[in-house]
């Protein structure tokens, strides 16, 4: 077993990815201008893609074979950036090789195997982390603050939407069963996570939805319901564009978040005292990055940012809006289960 070094300030972290796919090269990118990172060592299955991608990236080692990748001393933390059919068995090898994981969302196809990961993290004392790089984003992080402090008094509600137009190719990951496919996963898990944010676990759940041809969620609408009075419309499609913006509607106000509220560009705080609107760069990966290395050399084993709980629990929302619309993965012996 090898472990990683996570407490030295002075040399940058050293990224081992594990996965070689489409957002792999913008995470790489990312980090080659990210100072206090750096990509060392890259896995594929296949190692003449896994050699490319090395290359192109400035990275010195490639490796056709995942268990080399996290079995590497000399590899701080793993970006785990494959599928999510594949995350779970995954992010336990890499957890049982005792290295941090920042591990692309969703982190697992459901909650058991969100929760089976993470407690080994845990037991392990190793840091995982979903990559839900909005919940690190200044504006996003200015927005729920501004829920939290009662700017906009009491949050009665979220209207949150993502899609996205795939044209329809049954082999594409977003509509393969085999491959995790589906709106909810790919998509629904931000605007999910963004009403999360603002009102936490629902106590109702409503379904409405259609199916690919292959079985797997088409467009979906989530109406989450809350015993305080409270709801959220959560949407995502693969059939149509949706620009992902958001709207949180409190007693005293609003809060509206320009799209795409991943890594929005403006949000408007709007009270009777008047209207303030914030801008901010995009920061795309960046915040996450650094809120990845700042957990890893605190020596914590989750972000407050992107807790363990609201993993679990937005995929157990989710595995429930699947249960409801018969979307089942032959990965899964019923649904939600590993
Ligand atoms: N944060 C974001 O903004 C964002 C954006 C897009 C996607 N994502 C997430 O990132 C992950 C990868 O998405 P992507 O668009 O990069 O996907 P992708 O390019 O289709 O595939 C990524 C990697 O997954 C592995 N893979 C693909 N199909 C597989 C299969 N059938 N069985 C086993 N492994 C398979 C391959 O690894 P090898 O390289 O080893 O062959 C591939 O390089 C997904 O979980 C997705 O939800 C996040």
């Amino acid at each position: 077993m090898s472990t990683s070094t996570t407490g030295d300030t002075e040399r940058p972290i050293r990224w081992g990815f594990l996965g070689a796919g489409g957002i792999a090269d913008t995470m790489a990118r990312t980090i080659a201008q990210t100072p206090g990172h750096e990509v060392v060592a890259v896995a594929a299955r296949d190692p003449v893609r896994a050699r490319a991608f090395a290359d192109e990236h400035g990275a010195l080692r490639a490796a056709g074979d995942y268990a080399e990748l996290v079995e590497d001393p000399d590899v701080d933390a793993v970006y785990l950036n494959t599928t999510h059919a594949v995350h779970h068995e995954q992010l336990l090898v890499t957890i049982a090789a005792g290295k941090p994981v920042l591990c692309e969302k969703p982190l697992t196809l459901n909650a058991d195997q969100a929760h089976a990961a993470l407690s080994a993290a845990r037991h392990h004392g190793v840091l995982a982390m979903e990559g839900m790089w909005m919940r690190c984003q200044p504006l996003i992080r200015r927005a729920t603050q501004a829920a939290a402090d009662g700017t906009i008094g009491e949050v009665v509600s979220v209207q949150a939407r993502l899609g996205v137009r795939f044209p329809y190719d049954p082999t594409h990951r977003i509509f393969d069963a085999g491959n995790g496919g589906g709106a909810l996963l790919d998509l629904g898990v931000y605007p999910a996570h963004l009403a999360w944010l603002f009102l936490g676990e629902p106590d109702t759940l409503q379904v409405t939805g259609c199916l690919a041809p292959t079985g797997v969620d088409a467009a979906v609408s989530l109406q989450w319901g809350y015993a305080r009075g409270a709801s959220a419309q959560v949407f995502c499609s693969s059939l149509g564009d949706a620009a992902p913006s958001a709207l949180v509607v409190g007693t005293a106000g609003t809060i509206t978040i320009d799209a795409s509220f991943q890594d929005p560009p403006a949000i408007t705080i709007a009270t009777d005292a008047g209207e303030e609107r914030v801008t901010s760069g995009r920061n795309g990966f960046q915040p996450e990055l650094e809120e990845f290395a700042r957990c890893l050399r605190a020596g914590a084993v989750e972000s407050e940012l992107v807790p363990h709980t609201h993993t679990v629990g937005v995929l157990q929302v989710l595995d429930a809006a699947r249960l409801e619309l018969g979307v089942k993965y032959p990965q899964e012996s019923q649904i939600g289960q590993v």
